[in-house]
């Protein structure tokens, strides 16, 4: 089996002289399944949608299903409706990503695409990637290359299983394109388009100061923090997650009252906790909104990639709840600082940050134009297949 096929568009017709090219219609399945996903597919498909040749269509895996994690995305976004959604609900790693396999694979036997495309790094990525190379259709891989280097986090697994089979790895940072020439992946495989969810983040920001939660919250034009969290390592286990509730509260008291939208993951662990007075549950919130506290926030807590890109495109200062990060360049020229995941790392960075604030500067191609560059680099690679 050659791999050079799977990337071959449909044979071309033979042309007589001053007939115009005939425009063959290329099929490209986008795989979502998780929240981060529908921000990186909403720019896409109005790209692709400047492109007739192209013929896009969009399977919901359903690994996020609730209104607050999906279907509000699909209206707030301007995502087009799933062709499928497979409707694969939550399970542990093997039963979600065996159950993506199983409905995905009809689809792609009935779709017969051209090629597939995933985003980052979730499930439903590595899952459909799998299913796609199996049957010979050609792999397209939107965030590639990026590294934690801790094989603990099911991402970072999600991550080296998708790039190793890709055919197309399109990068959002510099660093990206550095690991996958480490790991021996063919130069011309690769290349950095930028960053899809800043696309959706510039898209969407003029919208977002017409949001009305800054005033539900009595927060226009005041102090606060925002908080996500969701990384397993910090919410699943309850001591864990109780000494982030302590410095968060440390870190409340400093005249800072924090938004905390909480992710469902996070919910049920939350419910045995003392929770302070001055740490404000939400439910999860639509993007629009979202964005809207983010662009106003004093810091963001997080241990979200997508927020970490976010917060250094808007130039808010972040500090990740983590150890480590897959996305170096928000340290790097961004305003994220690693704060690591106990008390006193924490607290010590947040001292650091009110005296020092972070100060950035947009990343390369990190400017509202990635998802051009993206379908340039998508039909490139499959004409030149
Ligand atoms: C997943 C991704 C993670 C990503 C995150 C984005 C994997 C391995 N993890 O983590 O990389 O950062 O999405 O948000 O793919 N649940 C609901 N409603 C939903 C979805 C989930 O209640 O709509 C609950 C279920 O109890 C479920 C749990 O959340 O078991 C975890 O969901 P899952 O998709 O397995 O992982 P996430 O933690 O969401
Ligand atoms: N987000 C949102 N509502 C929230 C929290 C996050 O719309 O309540 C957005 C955020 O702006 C970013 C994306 O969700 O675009 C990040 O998703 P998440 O943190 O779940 O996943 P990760 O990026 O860590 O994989």
């Amino acid at each position: 089996m050659k791999s050079k096929r799977s990337l071959a568009l449909p044979q071309k017709q033979k042309r007589r002289k001053n007939e115009e090219p005939k425009i063959e219609t290329i099929r490209i399945l986008c795989v979502g399944g998780a929240r981060p996903n529908f921000m990186k597919l909403a720019p896409l498909f109005r790209a692709f949608s400047r492109h007739p040749e192209f013929s896009p269509a969009l399977i919901h895996t359903g690994q996020h299903y609730d209104e607050k994690m999906s279907g509000q995305f699909f209206t707030e976004l301007g995502l087009p409706a799933p062709l499928y959604n497979l409707e694969v609900g939550s399970g542990s790693h093997a039963q979600q990503t065996a159950e993506i396999m199983k409905r995905f694979e009809p689809v792609v036997l009935q779709e017969k695409p051209h090629a597939v495309l995933v985003v980052g790094d979730v499930n439903s990525t590595a899952a459909c990637a799998l299913v796609a190379k199996k049957l010979n259709v050609a792999v397209i891989h939107v965030e590639a290359g990026l590294r934690s280097f801790d094989r603990s986090m099911p991402e970072e697994i999600n991550r080296l299983v998708t790039d190793a089979i890709s055919d197309l790895l399109l990068v959002t940072e510099e660093s990206g394109a550095r690991n996958l020439e480490h790991e021996g992946v063919a130069a011309e495989k690769v290349q950095f388009v930028g960053n899809l969810m800043i696309d959706s983040l510039f898209f969407q920001l003029e919208k977002s100061k017409s949001s009305p939660i800054l005033d539900q919250l009595g927060m226009r034009g005041k102090r606060f923090g925002l908080v996500t969290l969701h990384r397993p390592s910090n919410v699943d286990d309850s001591t864990q997650l109780e000494q982030l509730l302590r410095v968060l509260k440390e870190i409340a008291a400093d005249d800072l009252p924090l938004f905390f939208p909480v992710h469902p993951r996070t919910r049920s662990c939350l419910d045995s906790q003392q929770l302070p007075s001055a740490i404000h549950l939400l439910e999860p919130l639509g993007y629009t909104d979202f964005v809207a506290l983010m662009s106003q926030a004093a810091v963001v807590l997080t241990d979200s990639g997508g927020v970490q890109e976010e917060t250094t495109a808007l130039g808010i200062p972040c500090l990740t709840l983590r150890a480590n990060t897959e996305r170096p360049i928000t340290i790097d020229q961004g305003t994220n600082r690693l704060a690591g995941t106990s008390y006193e790392t924490i607290l010590r960075a947040w001292q650091e940050l009110k005296k020092n604030p972070p100060k950035g500067k947009a990343p390369q191609f990190w400017d509202g134009h990635a998802a051009e560059r993206c379908v340039q680099a998508i039909r490139q690679a499959l004409a030149t297949a």
